[in-house]
């Protein structure tokens, strides 16, 4: 059983992720816009990602006698941006905050000899220190290779390779 303060802050975690998958979104469309198919590619399979950790806190709650929900606004998400890199920059923001909410909530639970949920928790704190990896490594590359427009159909191109990369790992 969860107590209800656990089950709030599971609840409060709920939102941060369904948050991202929205920004997400809202990335691949700017990058629709741009002409970058394989770059929107990347954002809307970021916005599974984190679809899928919403769900997985989702279950959790409602597996063990609590009540998931989510709220009916996430709040609004930035949409528009100078460059490629500017976007980048904004999503190493957007995991680093989350980041940050995952340690509070592991380190809450240990102050609070709430073992099981810590346990839950360490997926999600190692598998956002592989996304903050991530996201520097394709700021590094996007730096490397430009990101004016006439770099920008081969900056691309590159996404195919990172795309299935990431799918080839079965996360991203
Ligand atoms: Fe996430």
């Amino acid at each position: 059983m969860l107590s209800e303060s656990l089950q709030n802050k599971l609840n409060e975690q709920i939102q941060k992720e369904a948050y991202a998958s929205n920004a997400y979104l809202a990335l691949a469309t700017w990058a629709e816009n741009k002409g970058l198919p394989n770059i929107a590619e990347y954002f809307y399979f970021a916005s599974d990602d984190e679809r899928s950790h919403m769900l997985q806190l989702y279950k959790y709650i409602n597996a063990n006698g609590g009540s998931a929900a989510l709220k009916d606004s996430l709040g609004k998400v930035k949409t528009s941006f100078k460059t490629v890199l500017d976007v980048f920059k904004h999503v190493f923001d957007l995991e680093h905050g989350v980041t940050v909410s995952i340690n509070e909530l592991s380190t809450w639970c240990l102050q609070n000899g709430e073992h099981a949920t810590f346990f839950f928790l360490q997926a999600f704190v190692l598998e956002q220190q592989d996304a903050e990896r991530k996201v520097q490594e394709i700021i590094t590359i996007v730096e490397r290779m430009g990101f004016e427009d006439r770099n920008l159909f081969y900056l691309d191109k590159q996404f195919k390779k990172i795309n299935q990369q990431a799918g080839a790992e079965g996360g991203g």
